[in-house]
């Protein structure tokens, strides 16, 4: 069959401001009184993060989900195209050569959708297949490129994979429980595109996707459209349900390959949070340093949803040799794909 290969990365990422400042400027007086809101928001591994609403700027926790929904809209238009025209540049691709335009969000809605707009904005094909991914959450950009790769291999037409998360305009009204906290301290802005070519000899080729969802957990992380967007819920046990998982995943994904985990060149982990690379550093007996790529996107970027693993990818990008990708989210639900030097 032919092989899907990723030959082409774009991403745009709105205002960058400082963790500090925005614990000055908004959280510490949004969470006076939560004892241990200090320490997450210094202990979340993010030094700088991304938004189209800085909360120190501007508060949107009093905006309905309709007011907030019509603000994605109009911010991630101009995020998306920078993103998918910096991909179609980077694989020497135009718009017009694009027969799927997949896009994965969960923190913005409306119809028609980004995938319709931008494909029109862009100029992509009036024949376009078009796939819009939603709420899946912080893993959606691997069911994103599985899809993806699945069209490009049957098809042998060029596909473009756009995650585009606004987590910024789902800020909450002050509470006291801690998983908003932590979902605040975590959480960032941005966009991320890949485009994936039938087989191209230059890039990195989709070698194998494993997916594994564990219902028992599906509570302990949660998304729910409130009349104030999206909220979520996030419970501590959720790095200690990936350790009991990750090991089982990456050996399915590799063994299909004939690979082991030292064969690994690079790491591209969803930095879900700090505790959720160590849990995947310890488990799979990985060093520290596999984790760098991930814990810097952290630190640069924060938690930017389905659109990390794919700034990851790109921050692995000189790296030569097998790189897993890894991410996680509701289900609870393990996603990992496997890409080889085409
Ligand atoms: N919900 C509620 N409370 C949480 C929590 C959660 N999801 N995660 C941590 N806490 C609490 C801890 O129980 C602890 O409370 P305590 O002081 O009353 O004991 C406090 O927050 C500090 O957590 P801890 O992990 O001990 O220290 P930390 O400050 O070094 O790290 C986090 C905090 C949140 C950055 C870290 O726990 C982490 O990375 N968690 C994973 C986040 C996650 O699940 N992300 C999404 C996955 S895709």
């Amino acid at each position: 069959m032919t092989a899907a290969v990723l030959t082409g990365a774009g991403s745009a990422l709105p205002a960058t401001f400082d963790q500090d400042a925005v614990w000055e400027g908004f959280f510490a007086q949004h969470y006076a009184g939560v004892r241990a809101a200090r320490r997450i928001f210094t202990g979340s591994g993010v030094r700088t993060r991304h938004a189209v609403a800085n909360p120190a700027d501007e508060d949107l926790t009093g905006w309905g989900t309709g007011a907030r929904m019509a603000r994605y809209i109009e911010e991630a238009l101009p995020l998306g195209k920078q993103a998918v025209a910096g991909a179609l540049d980077a694989a020497g691709l135009a718009p017009g050569d694009v027969g799927l335009f997949a896009v994965a969000t969960c923190t913005g809605y409306a119809t028609p959708g980004l995938d319709i707009r931008l494909a029109s904005d862009l100029g992509m094909p009036a024949g376009l297949e078009r796939l819009l991914v939603g709420h899946m959450g912080c893993y959606a950009a691997i069911p994103g490129l599985s899809a993806a790769g699945d069209y490009v291999a049957a098809r042998g037409r060029p596909a473009v994979l756009l995650c585009c998360e606004l987590t910024s305009l789902h800020v909450q009204p002050a509470r006291t429980a801690l998983d908003q906290v932590v979902a605040h301290a975590l959480f960032s802005d941005a966009a991320a595109a890949v485009v994936l070519e039938p087989g191209a000899g230059r890039g990195r080729r989709l070698a194998g996707v494993v997916a594994r969802t564990d219902p028992s957990t599906a509570d302990h992380m949660t998304w729910d459209v409130t009349d104030l967007g999206f909220r979520m819920g996030l419970s501590p046990r959720v790095p200690d349900v990936l350790a009991r998982h990750v090991g089982g995943v990456v050996d399915e994904l590799l063994t299909g390959a004939g690979l082991r985990v030292e064969d690994v060149a690079g790491w591209a982990v969803h930095p879900g949070g700090p505790r959720i690379l160590d849990v995947v550093r310890d488990q799979l007996g990985l060093a520290e340093s596999d984790m760098a790529a991930s814990r810097q996107v952290l630190a640069e970027h924060g938690n930017c949803s389905s659109a990390t693993v794919l700034l990851v990818l790109d921050e692995l990008a000189d790296v030569d040799g097998p790189v897993v990708a890894m991410a996680f989210g509701p289900g609870l639900t393990l996603y990992a794909a496997l890409l080889l030097p085409a």
